[in-house]
């Protein structure tokens, strides 16, 4: 029998990964709750639309009595949470609309299955976080699930508060409830105002690289396609109650990320060898910018036997070759509103 999920923000980057997944496992009823905001794309999911175990609705996870209401009209199984705000350079302009979302939108999703799943038992809510609730590292360590919480951005502190909102349904309501933090994504159906998919747009069409500060802060990379896969893997074996690290053991200064992919896509383009380089162009730093973020995964690899498939050179490789093939894709989000935040906030620095 299929079990019935509830999948929101399926229409973002990693929903769109952790959606095809699931309805391809074969095993599931999925339901996609996307607001379609400027992150969200239905474009991301045409080849699954058509499944008939897959159902996309238009919502606000913060409509309280809209989801009140999808949660009566379907008796679903389990929650796979990922809608949010993400992006930390928007979170510094406008903080409000990420308390809205990720912390009241959680918090009206969590009500809901409080009330849904009285008196019922296999429930599981998941939890996606970010590593970024544990604040950031100096030039040793890594972010373990027992590392204290110290967000420092608006939208690490929105999702440290959502992630404690969680545990403490679990705790009050005894909320059957997962979590998870991992590192940073990249791969295909990126927005292009993160760091990756932003180079590979600009050095394409030979636009200056915005490099933040002298480009020393680190960050550990994961290909979204392993995301997905230690979410399903958490979803159906992990523990209620329990957190899981996940991240690729792969830390990158951004300045040698720039520079590699700056090299990866000369080659491809056929330009000459270093001449991408030339259009890196350091900026004003980030607000308050994180040094380093380096996850141990060792817990998810230990109890569930997950680890990264893909190199991130190989990694890096696809999702150029990703963007290269879907061109009308990048056309698409980079027009409009996405064009007016860019250049307001590009302008200001
Ligand atoms: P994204 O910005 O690409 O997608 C977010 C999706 O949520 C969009 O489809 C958007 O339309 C939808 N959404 C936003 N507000 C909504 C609302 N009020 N109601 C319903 N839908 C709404 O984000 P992403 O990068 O795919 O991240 C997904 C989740 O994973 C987030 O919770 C994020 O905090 C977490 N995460 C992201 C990363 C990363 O590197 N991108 C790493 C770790 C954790
Ligand atoms: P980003 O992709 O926004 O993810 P996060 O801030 O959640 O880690 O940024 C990754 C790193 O790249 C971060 O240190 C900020 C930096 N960065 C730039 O140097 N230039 C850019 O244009 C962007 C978007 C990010």
């Amino acid at each position: 029998m299929h079990k019935n999920v509830l999948i929101t923000g399926g229409a973002g980057f990693i929903g769109s990964h952790v959606v095809r997944r699931f309805i391809k496992s074969g095993n599931y009823q999925i339901v996609n709750l996307d607001k379609l905001t400027y992150a969200g794309n239905l474009e991301n999911l045409r080849d699954i639309e058509n499944d008939p175990n897959y159902e996309f609705i238009k919502g606000d996870i913060c409509d309280f009595d809209f989801i009140n209401e999808l949660f009566k009209k379907h008796d679903f199984h389990g929650v796979i949470h990922l809608a949010a705000e993400s992006h930390v350079d928007r979170s510094i302009t406008n903080p409000m609309e990420f308390i809205q979302t990720n912390v009241v939108g959680t918090v009206s999703l969590l009500n809901a299955v409080k009330e849904a799943w009285k008196g019922k038992e296999n429930r599981r809510f998941y939890h996606v976080s970010t590593d970024e609730v544990y604040g950031s590292l100096g030039e040793e360590g890594l972010f373990k699930e027992i590392t204290p919480y110290d967000p420092k951005s608006p939208y690490s502190a929105s999702k440290a508060s959502s992630d404690h909102f969680v545990r403490a349904y679990g705790n009050t309501y005894d909320l059957p409830y997962v979590i998870s933090n991992c590192s940073n994504n990249y791969g295909p159906n990126h927005f292009p105002e993160k760091l990756i998919p932003l180079m590979i747009h600009n050095i394409r069409n030979k636009k200056p690289l915005p490099v933040y500060g002298k480009g020393e802060n680190v960050r550990d990379w994961l290909y979204v396609e392993d995301h997905a896969r230690a979410i399903e893997l958490i979803f159906e074996k992990g523990k209620n109650g329990e957190t899981y690290n996940i991240g690729g053991f792969n830390e990158w200064k951004n300045i040698d990320l720039v520079h590699l992919l700056c090299d990866i896509m000369d080659r491809k383009l056929g330009n000459e060898q270093g001449s991408s380089r030339e259009l890196i162009t350091f900026v004003k730093d980030r607000a308050g910018h994180d040094l380093r973020y380096a996850i141990d995964a060792s817990k998810l690899n230990e109890e569930l036997g997950w680890e990264p498939s893909l190199q991130f050179k190989e990694g890096l490789e696809k999702t150029v070759d990703w963007f290269f093939n879907n061109e009308q894709w990048l056309n698409d989000v980079t027009s409009g509103d996405y064009m007016k935040y860019y250049d307001e906030h590009y302008t200001n620095r």
